[in-house]
């Protein structure tokens, strides 16, 4: 059972001297999820800022800075993994083609669709991270500080692109909800089914 130095946990009855199976097997879906995440978030940021340039000029700045935070991510997620014993996602790939096509794609229709894809995405980051939070308190207290330190800055590119994506439509709405569905699949997907494992853990724990 991998036990962490220092983060006793009383879920589903690890006591106080360590954390059960399940606890820390909840916490390496969510680094494997996480750092997944990252790694698409950083393919669509690096070519809606390339395609921008000429759909989007005056937000090239704002998607350089957003994928300059994914890059940070990502490498937090990566270097909390080894000492938790987590392992990447196997299908990296899928989330980088994914990330890719829907950044092209996006950025291709100029800058409201940016946006819209920004609100989307951010909005299902938005939602995972506070489920994890919910859990991370009792369980892991520097990853729970981490991931609250990353939702501070996710948070920040959900209001930029509610700002930016200008008046709700039925359009945006179906833009929002449509992209927001494929990512849950490509989530799904790249993980083997382990997002809904970690959905159904998370939901427990909450009730
Ligand atoms: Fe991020
Ligand atoms: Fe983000």
């Amino acid at each position: 059972m991998a036990r962490l130095e220092g983060h006793g946990c009383e879920l589903h009855g690890g006591g106080a001297e360590g954390m059960t199976e399940h606890d820390a097997q909840t916490i390496r879906r969510i680094l494997k999820v996480n750092h997944a995440g990252e790694h698409g978030a950083i393919r669509i940021y690096a070519v809606q800022s390339v395609v921008a340039r000429f759909t989007a000029p005056d937000i090239v700045a704002n998607l350089i800075e957003m994928k300059a935070h994914e890059i940070e991510h990502h490498m937090n997620f990566a270097e909390a993994m080894p000492q938790r014993l987590a392992k990447p996602c196997r299908l990296l790939f899928l989330w980088a083609w994914g990330g890719f096509l829907l950044g092209l794609a996006t950025a291709l229709c100029g800058k409201r669709m940016i946006w819209i894809c920004t609100e989307a995405v951010e909005s299902a980051v938005h939602d995972h991270l506070n489920n994890q939070l919910r859990f991370l308190q009792h369980c892991d207290p520097s990853l729970f500080n981490l991931i609250a330190a990353i939702k501070t800055e996710e948070e920040s590119h959900l209001h930029f692109a509610q700002e930016g994506r200008g008046p709700d439509t039925v359009v945006s709405r179906f833009a929002v909800s449509l992209i927001g569905w494929v990512t849950d699949v490509l989530i799904w997907m790249s993980t083997s089914g382990d997002s809904s494992r970690l959905k159904v853990a998370l939901k427990n724990y909450q009730q």
